[in-house]
């Protein structure tokens, strides 16, 4: 177990931030998709951070036009894994999507990656759409969706 608290994203953040997306993550972010997140949906970027304040994990969503919530980057540094941080983030996002009201919250995530698919199924989210060819490297994708109301 180690010891973290939720929070919302920092600017300051940014470089470690991108350390461990880059290090979790297949798909290419510029070091500034924080920024753009940040900017555009205040209310949707949360950071899993140790006592010293130190960025664990991330997890940052995109408002809707049409009331949902879209999961847009999610990862947990790779020493830090299996402890429970992904689940409060997740947590974290979906109270706040209850707070607001939103419909629904969806993403999209890698068909061969079989622990997220299930990590994310044990929070109610069911599989919407085959994704064939998704990735930048031709791999193929699942869409997942999580109805609120
Ligand atoms: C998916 C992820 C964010 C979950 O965060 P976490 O802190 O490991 O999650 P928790 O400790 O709360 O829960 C563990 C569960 O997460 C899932 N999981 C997915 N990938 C995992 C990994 N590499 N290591 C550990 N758990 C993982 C499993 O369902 C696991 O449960 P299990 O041990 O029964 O298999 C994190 O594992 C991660 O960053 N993975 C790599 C990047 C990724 O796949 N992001 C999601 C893209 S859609």
């Amino acid at each position: 177990m180690i010891p973290n608290y939720i929070r919302e994203m920092r600017l300051s953040d940014r470089d470690e931030l991108y350390a461990i997306v880059t290090a979790s993550l297949d798909e290419e972010y510029l070091p500034d998709v924080f920024y753009a997140f940040s900017e555009s949906w205040p209310e949707g970027q949360f950071v899993s951070c140790d006592f010293s304040g130190r960025p664990l994990g991330l997890i940052c969503s995109a408002r809707l036009a049409d009331g949902g919530i879209r999961i847009m980057l999610f990862a947990v540094s790779p020493g830090c894994r299996g402890c429970g941080i992904g689940t409060k983030l997740l947590e974290r996002t979906l109270m706040q999507a209850r707070m607001e009201m939103r419909r629904y919250v969806t993403l999209e995530v890698r068909k061969e990656n079989m622990r997220a698919r299930a990590f994310y199924s044990r929070f109610g989210f069911r599989e919407s759409d085959p994704l064939d060819g998704y990735y930048n490297d031709g791999g193929d994708g699942v869409r997942m969706i999580l109805f609120l109301s």
